[in-house]
């Protein structure tokens, strides 16, 4: 189905109550749904929005085209936790019903003052030209609904173009700060930074100067925070080339790391590092956990490529969260602790591989490996194993390599260069934490020294996992738990 301009800017209320039932309930029985990941009601599901911790609850929001798997008019679908395992809908959405965000409440996130919580966000308005104006909203979370207020920023600054979205916000030394996503007049990307004490008026800081002058024509979703004195600057540019193993998707996901001069807004930092080496991660936000840890989602998705879901017209998930924390300078990312509740029975296995062998069986479960040695060259892990389907994860000995391939995985996604992504481990591989669901793989190697997250869209009956090593011996311990 061609979906025209006016079907993507259709509105939720533009359907009867019966019409959503009917999407909902096609979109429950349709193949590929996750068994624990958010996922969307019906239609598509991008950015994680508002997330943030207030009460004994934490908050989080989806980006949301609800009428099918295409990026029409947004919304912001609401959910709440206690632990950031079960989830439940609320429906305090943030919906595109005001002049500002006419053509789409865009993504932004959420802070806490005075004890309400307060969501801040781009409307994407479009005039009858079509010409894109961004404004940057704040809005009010209260007990009854979402209360808007007049835009604080209306358009971009002098120098930028339209594409000036995504504000994320934190406070500093009695200061509220924002940093927005941007494009230069000279079509380069970059971040803008505003600054407010009261949360209601907001000054124009300007630009934060990296070293990255000239990377990519745009950065969206931006977010800033400082872990035991390190700043860190998360950011997704697009239209960056790839380089050897870096960079292979449509668009990046990535932090610098180092130190930010508030007073000039220069920041001297590391390389660009992507977040993710998996084939399907974008456009993550953070926020404060409960006890005070740096917790992270992202998008299990990407903009302008297809899914297999899309034809039963719904589409993507998010992560599972993540905690960050900076060990020895470096990133590390470990999925939270609390997803162990989700842990029933489990069984463990100690194996001297050689040949392909079968090990268990399962569609939706977490795996921990541990490598008690290696000699082989190649060491495979097969998941999702039938006749005629694998998804495989080989780590080659000499080179420190871990790939991640999906040739023969299932229904494969279209317009993505290339089945399969790789890395270089910066030690040798000693462990991995495994999570499998219905549609989707999250691999932490060496407790949390690198990520990769992929979806995947294997037949119903793909269901094994099998190991194998070439050229000489692995012994490994695995533990397979299922999981409720
Ligand atoms: C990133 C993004 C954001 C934008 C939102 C719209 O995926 O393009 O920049 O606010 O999605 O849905």
């Amino acid at each position: 189905m061609e979906w025209t301009r006016e079907m993507k800017y259709r509105r939720i209320e533009d359907i009867d109550a019966m019409q959503y039932e009917t999407l909902k309930i096609n979109t429950e029985n349709a193949t590929w749904r996750q068994k624990y990941h958010i996922q969307p009601v019906t239609g598509l599901l991008n950015d994680p929005n508002g997330f943030i911790y207030h009460d004994g609850m934490y908050h989080l929001f989806y980006q949301w085209f609800p009428l099918g798997a295409v990026h029409g008019m947004k919304y912001w679908y609401h959910l709440v936790s206690k632990d950031l395992v079960c989830f439940e809908s609320d429906d305090r959405t943030v919906d595109p019903d005001t002049r500002y965000d006419s053509h789409g409440a865009y993504s932004g996130s959420a802070f806490v003052v005075d004890d309400e919580i307060k969501l801040i966000y781009t409307g994407n308005h479009r005039t009858k030209e079509w010409t894109r104006i961004p404004y940057q909203i704040i809005a009010t979370l209260t007990e009854d609904g979402v209360i808007k207020e007049k835009p604080f920023i209306e358009g971009p600054e002098e120098g930028y173009t339209e594409h000036y979205r995504d504000p994320k916000v934190w406070k500093m030394h009695g200061k509220y700060y924002a940093v927005i996503g941007a494009q230069r007049d000279n079509l380069t990307g970059t971040i803008v930074v505003y600054s407010s004490l009261d949360f209601k008026e907001w000054l124009f800081e300007g630009e934060l100067k990296t070293r990255y002058e000239n990377f990519g024509y745009m950065w969206e979703c931006p977010d800033y925070f400082n872990i035991d004195g390190n700043d860190i600057v998360l950011f997704c540019p697009q239209g960056v080339e790839a380089q050897d193993d870096a960079y292979r998707n449509i668009y990046q996901s990535g932090y610098i790391i180092g130190a930010i001069d508030f007073n000039t807004l220069t920041m001297t930092h590391s390389n660009f590092e992507e977040l993710d080496n998996g084939f399907d991660f974008y456009a993550p936000q953070t926020t404060v956990g409960r006890n005070d840890e740096r917790i992270l989602i992202g998008w299990m998705g990407l903009p302008d490529i297809h899914y297999p879901t899309d034809k039963d017209d719904w589409a993507h998930c998010l992560t599972l969260p993540r905690v960050l924390t900076v060990e020895n300078g470096e990133l590390i990312q470990r999925p939270i602790k609390a997803l162990a509740s989700r842990r029933m029975d489990s069984e463990t296995k100690t194996i001297e591989v050689s040949q392909e062998q079968a090990i268990f069986t399962g569609k939706y479960y977490e795996l921990l490996v541990y490598i008690e040695s290696l000699s082989a060259e190649v060491l495979n892990i097969d998941l999702r194993v039938s006749d005629e389907e694998y998804t495989r994860l080989s780590y080659h000995t000499r080179t420190r390599s871990f790939i991640f391939d999906r040739t023969y995985s299932g229904a494969l996604p279209e317009n993505v260069e290339d089945t399969r992504r790789a890395t270089v481990l910066k030690d040798d591989l000693k462990q991995l934490q495994i999570f499998v669901d219905e549609s989707s793989v999250e691999i932490f190697i060496n407790d949390g020294a690198n990520v990769f997250t992929s979806r995947i869209f294997p037949s119903e009956d793909s269901d094994g996992v099998r190991v194998s090593s070439s050229d000489g011996q692995a012994k490994l311990t695995i533990t397979k738990f299922n999981l409720k």
